[in-house]
């Protein structure tokens, strides 16, 4: 079985979720290729992952996850809190199978994505400009993950698992940059929720950060007091969305995050290989 498939008989007996599509599964995919006799804990991760999202689907309102209605507009936000609850507690306890180090490595990305969580709520609540705390924010929430998944992944095949950790932190990094990209550049038939919607729900990503960066104190200004009408704070600047793109800084940090991967890929083949 697949990871999907044994997630599918870990939670056949829960009607809601039923209803959810299922994602790209990168976590599973990262770990499975690493290890492909790792589809359980592939599972674990996923499943892990996916309760992550049926508590922020209710922490940011959404209404759709994945191009359908999110569990919370389905059936309310108790529903989706206790779904998550019960797909993260199967998870932890199939986990403990897997032995200490393995547990340890997965349960502290889970207290580092929650961290972030709660920092990505406390940011929005103003414009944020820091880039460092949006950096160590997204590191958090998202990388933190994909970054254990590696490392879980390589010390159940016995590959140094430092290694692997850190080129899972560098894609979760990318990916997250690059996802607050597409919301800004993507429609909503794409996104599968709402475009624009990050200013919308006051979190300045990066390209707003560098947008941020250029303007100058009135500009700042009529945007930061526009925040939740994004297309009119920007219209008010004369502006469209294709001015926070101008801000090509960002798409550069994933360019070089992307050749960061790139080298460590020829890395990671070596210690595949055993060289
Ligand atoms: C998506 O962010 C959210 C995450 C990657 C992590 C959310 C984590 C929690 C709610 C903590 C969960 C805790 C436990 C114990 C399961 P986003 O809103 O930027 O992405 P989106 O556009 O896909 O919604
Ligand atoms: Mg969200």
């Amino acid at each position: 079985m697949n990871y999907f498939e044994i997630m599918d008989e870990m939670f056949s007996e829960f009607e809601e979720y039923k209803e959810i599509q299922k994602g790209k599964g990168i976590r599973g995919k990262l770990i499975t290729i690493i290890n492909p006799d790792a589809h359980k804990l592939a599972a674990i991760v996923e499943s892990i992952h996916l309760a992550s999202l049926l508590h922020d689907d209710v922490i940011d309102e959404a209404e759709t996850r994945r191009g359908v209605a999110s569990i919370n507009a389905k059936y309310g936000d108790f529903t989706a809190v206790m779904l998550g609850d019960i797909i993260y507690s199967k998870a932890f306890f199939e986990l403990i199978d897997f032995g200490k180090d393995i547990a340890k490595i997965i349960s502290n990305a889970v207290y580092l994505l929650s961290q972030g969580e709660l920092e990505d709520v406390k940011l929005s609540k103003n414009i944020n400009t820091d880039k460092a705390k949006y950096m160590n924010m997204i590191y958090k929430k998202t990388a933190s993950l994909i970054e254990a998944s590696c490392a879980a992944a390589a010390l159940s095949k016995g590959y140094d698992s430092e290694k692997f950790a850190l080129y899972g932190k560098n894609i979760g990094i990318a990916f997250q940059i690059v996802d607050d990209l597409l919301d800004i550049t993507q429609d909503e038939k794409i996104l599968g929720k709402p475009s624009m919607h990050d200013f919308f729900e006051g979190k300045t990503t990066l390209p707003y950060i560098y947008l941020m960066e250029s303007l100058n104190s009135e500009d700042k200004e009529k945007l930061i007091k526009n925040t939740g009408i994004i297309k009119k704070g920007l219209n008010l600047l004369g502006r469209n969305r294709k001015t926070v793109l101008s801000h090509h800084k960002a798409f550069e940090l994933t360019d070089e995050l992307e050749a960061k991967v790139e080298e460590m890929l020829v890395c990671l083949k070596e210690e595949k290989n055993g060289s």
